[in-house]
């Protein structure tokens, strides 16, 4: 099968992964994290012109995916960040901007001794308030019912959000996965959040293991970029 080019303006290259990434403050931004191949997110991005989409997916496969929806559809709001989410979020995004932000079906690690690689936690709490304006929602699902009661259980810990209702779940808002577990009858849990002002301070530096670090040819580390 031909390979779709990680072609611009869709693919964004993180030249310096130090240096945050320039966003159009003048329009309102939804991210999408672990965006897969893209299905719900191109269909976001088509039915809203007047939004800009960032969509950040670690697969390269899935983020050439995303790319020939995007070019078939002829989308031009939307890019794609590939790279590990923590890192993005907590050092290449604008502070206080994004309007929503999507995590549907992250990757759950089932077994106790990798919850350590969960997206979820207190540091991605820390980094999504901190991207998220005030008022701004993340949406959640999941198939998988211990980590979904985990990351209620994160969110009731923190002051800084609220649950409010979730988006609603027809067909058309379907991720790849979604729409696969639910031909298979699995449940679908599904949650929602909005932030509140609280007192804003700088991100403490990023602890992250050597395979999460920046890829596709960019620099390894960046001075507060420490190793663990
Ligand atoms: C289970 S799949 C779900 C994909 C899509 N959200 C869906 O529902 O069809 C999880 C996706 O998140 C991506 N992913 C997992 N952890 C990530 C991270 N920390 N940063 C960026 N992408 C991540 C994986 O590569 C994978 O494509």
């Amino acid at each position: 099968m031909k390979k779709e080019p990680l072609e611009e303006p869709w693919f964004i290259k993180v030249a310096d992964p130090c240096k945050p990434l320039e966003f159009d403050l003048e329009r309102p931004l939804e991210i999408e994290v672990g965006c897969g191949a893209g299905t719900f997110l191109t269909r976001r991005a088509a039915a809203n012109p007047d939004c800009d989409f960032l969509g950040i997916e670690r697969m390269l496969g899935r983020v050439r995916s995303v790319i020939g929806k995007c070019r078939r559809a002829g989308i031009r709001n939307l890019r794609v960040l590939r790279l590990e989410a923590l890192y993005a979020f907590h050092y290449l995004l604008p502070a206080h901007h994004a309007r929503k932000v999507f995590v549907f079906f992250p990757d759950p690690w089932p077994k106790k001794k990798h919850h350590s690689h969960r997206l979820f936690g207190p540091r991605f709490l820390d980094a999504l308030w901190k991207r998220l304006e005030i008022g701004g929602r993340i949406e959640f699902a999941t198939d998988h019912a211990e980590y979904f009661q985990a990351v209620r259980e994160w969110f009731a810990a923190d002051s800084r959000y609220e649950p409010v209702a979730p988006m609603e779940r027809p067909p058309e808002v379907w991720t790849e996965f979604e729409t696969e577990f639910r031909s298979q009858g699995l449940p679908i849990h599904a949650a929602a959040w909005r932030t509140l002002d609280a007192p804003d301070a700088p991100l403490p530096p990023l602890t992250i293991p050597p395979e999460c670090e920046p890829r596709e040819g960019v620099k390894r580390r960046c001075e507060n970029f420490d190793l663990a």
